[in-house]
């Protein structure tokens, strides 16, 4: 599953996580960030957890070793419209023949929510195949807690015998963004239309059709799809052959070609009127599918420009030709995850497949890009090769969110894309891995059973920690290297499974090939990195040449219950560099201290550990070297590389988090930016800043920081006035348009007026005219400006354009700015329309009001409304896509004072009994980094105010 907000990229206002889009989509199971899937006590509705479940195979819920599926003949026919209850459904029919390869009187089936017609007395039929006889059934059952069909038999199947199960089935196609369900959207005309689409992963297929739904049981899928001619049908495979039948009215029939041996959370079907954009590149059809309107304004006219470009790019680098005929791509208006890898007919959310060349920004465009990327990594990785068991997602998942990077720098050469790994990725996850409850990477295959505890494994640990892994692994290896092991692993698996260690097997082959010369073998060394949760700090004194690794962890007193055979110690690759250029090779630090002269540098010289960051680790220095650094950056800042300016940054204000250093030293890293243009250094220094401004936005250290940030970001501002001809051009290149959106939205908000001023005017220019004189880039940034200093008229012209929004990614840029209002009233009643799904999507209740709570003003509001309505909240929005763990955390985010925290217990006190579902951890993080907050504003307040105050003194 790709990429939903795995990662909230913080930012200083409110409309950056906007900008940057990957705060956008909500995967209501990546919010679950440090949850421990092994020590789960979640279960599924129905089961006893406080008794073991009776030794019955059906309530395992694992399938036994018992049958081996080898094709299905699935018939699906879902009706567009409702039935006489009101209800929209689904039928279906199936057949799956297995092989027996140990002989039982058991058949055990996944199926979920099916209700089956009988067959005399009995939920399906079974026959041999090739002749013979089938044992009799004696008794079939659905077993609804573990979601299976049960079929006793009177007599054992033979081994090696194989045989056919069918049956016939009735299952309701709601709005559940699950197994086979449905998804509507307004058309041209105004009028609703439904369109019926697939999610399986993890473990829906079974809602769709019984079937043995586990990733390693693979097998040959024949679809055919019956639906209402006028209405299209694709597939995973494309269609054999299109007939229309009559039965009672006009139905069509498309059958789809067999599709090779695959996994059942592969499978995808949709039935809907959407149209294509298409070109066969490479002898493989390309479609690009969404609404008519979509796909005749352009907007799939993007992702069909790089989808050739990156599925050549991954065949060159698997050294694989695609593995199918076609590759369908299809935006669809719900979906809950950002997108999904299903082979052959990848579905995405809207905002992550279509552009728009008028409305959309280039944020949005690196967003599809990058979606894009990730998925068809999948095709391969994951597809044609897949992971015996969920335990070992992070391989499939993390491995995806690194060669997603390489496929989206193909299509976008220029962009240096590659980069942004460090902060989207490295940076984003050290943040929940330097807690003492995160988890490992790699869990053992027992840990993980229920759907739920499945659900729970794809966090930010899997995909960002699990890319910035095999980012170390292949840059200690070289990309070459990687490469070879990787395409020896592929051609060795395809159509099968595996597991995590079968890579590191062929990968141990090439460094064989290759004498690269390693301290150890790739399992030993990468067991460090994958078996234990976290990441070292190295501290390095370079007056002697010492160097020392110790578990970081952001707050020193927490105590760590897990226990790890390596003793929290890894070996780790540094590289380095020191004033006079790169140092050489990679230095291996083995044991937990060692001793080298290469680190031994005496000042004026410095020493820079981690280059490019490269490893997934901190680095702290004795005093000296940091000064030494610090004179540098402020001397000439380009001397160090731009990834590692933006490193010294974030490891600084971490390092101070967790008290290794002062929290001047982390201040301090900030002064050379009033002459950084650079975005990484920038986004870096604004991730770092938004926790002391939400600590200290309502104190009087709030004056003195504003000044502060005024005079650092106003150079900035005045850059890319020049560059851009007074805002008319757009910069060249990512990085600097990203970064020209960094300087608007600083220097708005922190009152530069000259950024005020040329919001205002284009709000006067747009009144005026029919036509938007914002470049979409800057227009989160400027919409917010708009919002914050325009009053009340400029709030009601928004919200306007807000309604009348066509385009997906332009609705959201406003719906975000509306939250930027100063005037508690519009807040409160923007609060109010959040919960009015005839003003703001159901989906997007959430976004609006952490957005609201985001502002300084509606953070308290957002409070009140929420402890005030609570009881209508949980019972109204109670399942589906209203993620209370988000809304908690956000709303209290600023919390910091002994009242807030007592208030917080009290609201955990007054609603025990409705309670808090989803949000019920996030209501013990919030307690927990409450009081964190408490002891963090008490020691530094001060320190941090005369900080600021010496600063804009020395002006
Ligand atoms: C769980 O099982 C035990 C023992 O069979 C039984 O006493 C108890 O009532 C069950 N609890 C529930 C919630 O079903
Ligand atoms: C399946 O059966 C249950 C129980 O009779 C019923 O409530 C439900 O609506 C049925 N679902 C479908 C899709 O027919
Ligand atoms: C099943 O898939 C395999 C590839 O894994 C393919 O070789 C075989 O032809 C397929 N079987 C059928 C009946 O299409
Ligand atoms: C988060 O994890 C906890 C513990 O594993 C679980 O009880 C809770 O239901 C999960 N919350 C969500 C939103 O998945």
């Amino acid at each position: 599953m790709g990429l939903g907000a795995v990662a909230t990229i913080i930012a200083l206002s409110v409309v950056y996580a906007q900008e940057k889009n990957k705060g956008v989509s909500d995967v209501g199971t990546s919010t679950n960030t440090t949850a421990r899937p092994g020590t789960s006590t979640t279960a599924r509705p129905g089961t006893n957890t406080t008794t073991p479940a009776p030794n019955n195979p059906w309530n395992q819920w694992r399938l036994p070793a018992t049958l081996k599926p080898e094709f299905y003949e699935v018939s699906l026919q879902p009706f567009l419209k409702p039935d006489a209850n009101n209800m929209y459904i689904f039928k279906g029919n199936s057949s799956v023949v297995f092989t027996c390869e140990k002989a039982t009187d058991l058949i055990l089936i996944h199926s979920k929510k099916l209700n089956y017609t009988m067959q005399g007395s009995f939920h399906a039929t079974l026959r041999a195949e090739g002749g013979g006889n089938a044992p009799a059934i004696s008794r079939t059952w659905l077993e609804t807690p573990t979601e299976y069909l049960v079929v006793q038999l009177g007599a054992p199947l033979q081994q090696g015998q194989r045989y056919r199960l069918s049956s016939s089935f009735t299952g309701e196609l709601a709005d559940d963004l699950a197994g086979f369900y449905r998804s509507e959207y307004t058309d041209e005309a105004g009028n609703k239309q439904v369109v019926a689409t697939t999610q399986m992963q993890a473990a829906d297929a079974r809602k769709a059709f019984p079937c043995f739904d586990e990733p390693a049981m693979k097998a040959n899928f024949t679809v055919t799809l019956i639906h209402p001619s006028g209405y299209g049908a694709i597939s995973n495979m494309p269609a054999k052959s299109e007939e229309q039948v009559i039965d009672g009215a006009i139905w069509n029939v498309t059958e789809f070609d067999t599709t090779p041996r695959m996994s059942t959370y592969l499978l995808a079907f949709i039935v809907s009127q959407f149209t294509s954009v298409g070109r066969i590149s490479n002898n493989t059809l390309i479609r690009i599918w969404g609404r008519p309107k979509a796909i005749k304004e352009g907007q799939g006219d993007y992702a069909l420009n790089v989808t050739g470009r990156i599925l050549n790019f991954f065949e060159k680098h698997y050294n694989t030709s695609y593995p199918l005929p076609k590759s369908d791509q299809v935006g669809l208006p719900d979906f809950n995850a950002g997108a999904m890898e299903n082979w052959g007919l990848v579905t995405y959310r809207e905002n992550s497949l279509l552009f728009d060349a008028v409305y959309s920004s280039i944020g949005n465009k690196e967003r599809v890009v990058t979606v894009i990327a990730h998925e068809l990594a999948h095709q391969w990785f994951g597809n044609l090769v897949t992971l015996r068991w969920w335990n070992d997602l992070w391989l499939n998942e993390g491995f995806a969110s690194y060669v997603e990077y390489l496929g989206a720098d193909s299509a976008e050469p220029s962009w240096n894309i590659k980069d942004l790994m460090v902060l989207n990725e490295l940076h984003a996850v050290m943040a929940t891995d330097a807690l003492a409850n995160s988890h490992p990477l790699s869990f053992r295959e027992e840990e993980i059973n229920t759907p739920a505890q499945i659900s729970e494994v794809f966090d930010s640990i899997s995909y960002s920690k699990g890319a910035s892994v095999l980012r170390m692994l292949s840059s200690f290896l070289s990309e070459n290297v990687f490469k070879e092991g990787l395409q020896s692993y592929l051609h060795t698996f395809s159509y099968s499974n595996t597991i995590y260690t079968d890579l590191w097997v062929h990968l141990q082959e090439a460094v064989k090939n290759n004498h690269v010369q390693l301290p150890d073998t790739i399992s030993n060394i990468m067991d460090r990195w994958t078996l234990q949760m976290g990441f070292p700090v190295v501290t390095v004194d370079t007056q002697r040449g010492t160097v020392r690794q110790t578990h970081f962890l952001l707050d020193p007193t927490s105590s760590v219950d897990r226990p790890s055979v390596f003793n929290y110690t890894w070996i780790i690759p540094i590289t380095w560099m020191t004033d006079s250029g790169p140092g050489n090779g990679i230095y291996w630090l083995t044991k937990v201290t060692d001793t080298t002269t290469s680190f031994r540098v005496t000042s004026p010289n410095w020493l820079l550990l981690n280059l490019n960051v490269t490893g997934y680790f901190r680095v702290n220095y004795n005093q000296e070297n940091w000064d030494q650094l610090l004179k540098q950056l402020d001397a000439n800042h380009m001397v160090i590389p731009v990834i590692n300016r933006a490193q010294i940054i974030d490891d600084a204000f971490n390092l101070a988090r967790a008290k290794y250093v002062n929290v001047t030293l982390a201040l301090n890293t900030t002064r050379f930016l009033s002459q950084e243009t650079e975005y990484m250094p920038w986004q870096a220094a604004l991730n770092s800043l938004q926790y002391f401004q939400q600590m200290f936005d309502r104190s009087e250290v709030f004056g003195a920081m504003s000044k502060y940030m005024h005079k650092q970001v106003t150079p900035l501002f005045n850059h890319y006035k020049n560059i851009t001809n007074n805002w008319k051009d757009i910069p060249s290149g990512l990085m600097a348009q990203y970064n020209e959106v960094n300087a608007i939205s600083t220097a708005c908000s922190y009152g530069v007026t000259d950024c005020q001023n040329l919001a205002a005017s284009y709000l006067q220019q747009w009144k005026k005219g029919p036509t938007n004189p914002v470049p979409p880039n800057l227009r989160s940034a400027i919409y917010c400006s708009m919002v914050a200093t325009g009053g009340e008229d400029a709030w009601d012209f928004l919200w306007e354009k807000f309604k009348n929004a066509s385009v997906v990614s332009e609705a959201d840029k406003l719906r975000t700015a509306l939250s930027c209002s100063p005037h508690p009233w519009i807040l409160n009643r923007y609060l109010q329309y959040a919960l009015d799904p005839t003003k703001i999507r159901k989906q997007d209740a959430t976004s609006t009001i952490n957005s609201i709570a985001s502002n300084v003003v509606g953070q308290s509001l957002a409070w009140d409304f929420i402890r005030g309505n609570w009881r209508t909240l949980f019972t109204q929005y109670g399942g589906g896509s209203f993620s209370f763990s988000r809304l908690i955390l956000s709303v209290t985010q600023r919390f910091s004072s002994e009242f807030e925290l007592q208030q917080l217990e009290q609201f955990k006190k007054d609603n025990q009994d409705i309670g808090f579902g989803s949000g019920t951890r996030a209501l013990e993080q919030a307690l927990e980094r409450t009081r964190a907050n408490i002891i963090w504003v008490k020691e530094n307040q001060a320190t941090v105010l005369e900080w600021f105050e010496n600063e804009i003194k020395s002006r």
